[in-house]
């Protein structure tokens, strides 16, 4: 007898640990860094567009093709037609989507161990201990390997607890205190001098950029990659969700949460990074652009920190432990693909699943450690770049053309009886089936040009 399948045991439980697989440091660093790199406001506004456009009708399917199937993305897409050569090739997708789960928490493990090492390094700072907080910054493999299994350790911990104990309980304490940390570092930063120049451009967009190509196709990677599309996460999310909740209302709540919280970050680090230059850091290159390098985070802010006098520490230590917290939320969520495919399909039981496959992925991130150069951008562009919008492509072609229409309409009632007064219910159906895979592929072949 395998054990029964887990559900969310509240909408708010829901919301925090969908909202939490989204919010993470795809919000907090990449956004930011993304925005910087390419000119300020003009990226803002194109995310914003995208994410409504294309990343919410895509989460919306995946939400109601996993509440319908209430199993794991293979099994889920498989289930969707009778027809073998369809069915087969759902199968395929949603291994490829499980595969490409794993990958991008090979990678992840590694940044957020990055999060874990500054986060102490604030402590042994606070404490004097130079050697520690030196080794702690560095970039060697030890401290690599280290931090990765630590924050390995952290994410297996809770997806052995299961649904409720273990994602929907620590998303619920995680998330408010993120939103909370956040709030009050955007406080203190906007109080110090060359915030607002930061701030300008942050909100003052540059409209002329608004179409450039690779604006528009790096704003729809963040997009993907900041709602955890394509891969299954949120599809196994929605199948743990009851069935008196309404999909698009949740879906679009998940979505401006993680909308919110990317802007919300922006106002942290784009002005973090004019208060550090007043400290003396370059954060423009030659030709005066801004700099969007991926380690930004970690030349602006631990000398911002530094230059707060002995408070920084503080400061240091509850940025830090906020980005830690984002990523765990977001981590688990990518365990849960592998982990709720291999109990479900093969009768495991969940902590050995979790141990199994944690281990294997801990493995994988190894690899990327010891072949640092090589593997590791390649990696990153291979899963967000193309994996995930590919996947995203097939996912919302299964549920237009393959998932049968009355099914998918009766699902989408459940939990709102209302919804065929909507403008959703209008709109959705087709533009899941047509517009936005065409969209996707558009922006995607933009990418490859
Ligand atoms: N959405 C996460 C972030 O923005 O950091 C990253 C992510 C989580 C990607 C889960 C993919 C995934 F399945």
């Amino acid at each position: 007898m395998s054990a029964p399948r887990g559900q969310f045991s509240t909408k708010f439980g829901f919301i925090m640990a969908a909202a939490g697989s989204a919010v993470g440091l795809g919000n907090i660093w990449g956004f930011p860094t993304q925005t910087a790199s390419n000119g300020g406001a003009a990226f803002v506004v194109v995310y914003f567009v995208l994410a409504f456009l294309l990343a919410y009708p895509a989460l919306m399917a995946e939400l109601v093709i996993g509440r319908h199937a209430r199993a794991n993305i293979v099994t889920a897409l498989g289930g969707l037609s009778d027809k073998p050569a369809a069915s087969l090739f759902g199968r395929f997708t949603g291994f490829y989507g499980v595969i490409t789960a794993s990958l991008i928490l090979s990678f992840y493990t590694i940044v957020a161990g990055w999060m874990i090492c500054y986060l102490a390094a604030a402590g042994t700072d606070l404490l004097g201990q130079d050697q520690a907080t030196q080794w702690l910054t560095s970039m060697s493999t030890e401290r690599n390997l280290l931090s990765s299994a630590v924050f390995a350790g952290l994410t297996l911990y809770i997806i052995s607890s299961g649904v409720q104990d273990g994602i929907e309980k620590w998303s619920s304490r995680l998330m408010p205190a993120l939103i909370g940390l956040l709030l009050l570092l955007i406080a203190y930063v906007l109080t110090q001098k060359g915030a607002m120049e930061g701030l300008k451009v942050y909100l003052l967009p540059d409209l002329s950029r608004v179409f450039e190509p690779t604006l528009i196709v790096s704003a729809m990677g963040q997009a993907f990659f900041s709602l955890s599309l394509g891969v299954g996460t949120m599809l196994v999310y929605g199948s743990y969700l009851s069935k008196e909740e309404s999909l698009p209302r949740m879906g679009a709540l998940v979505t401006v949460i993680d909308v919110g919280i990317a802007f919300t970050a922006g106002l942290l680090i784009l002005p973090a990074m004019f208060v550090a230059q007043e400290a003396g850091i370059t954060i423009t290159d030659a030709a005066g652009n801004l700099i969007g390098d991926s380690d930004i985070v970690f030349q602006v802010l631990p000398p911002l920190f530094d230059s707060m006098g002995p408070a920084g520490n503080f400061v240091a230590l509850a940025f830090f432990t906020l980005m830690t917290i984002a990523a765990l939320t977001s981590s688990i969520s990518m365990l849960e693909v592998p982990v709720s495919m291999t109990v479900e399909r093969f009768n495991v039981s969940r902590p050995v699943a979790a141990l199994v496959i944690g281990g294997s992925i801990f493995a994988i991130s190894c690899l990327l450690i010891f072949n640092f150069g090589t593997l590791f951008g390649f990696v990153i562009d291979l899963t967000t770049k193309y994996s995930q919008p590919l996947l995203g492509v097939v996912i919302c072609l299964y549920c237009g053309w393959i998932f049968k229409r009355h099914a998918l309409l009766k699902e989408l009632q459940e939990g709102q009886e209302d919804i065929a007064q909507t403008l959703f219910w209008k709109i959705w159906p087709l533009y899941v089936k047509i517009i936005c895979p065409l969209l996707i592929l558009a922006a995607f072949w933009l990418s490859l040009g």
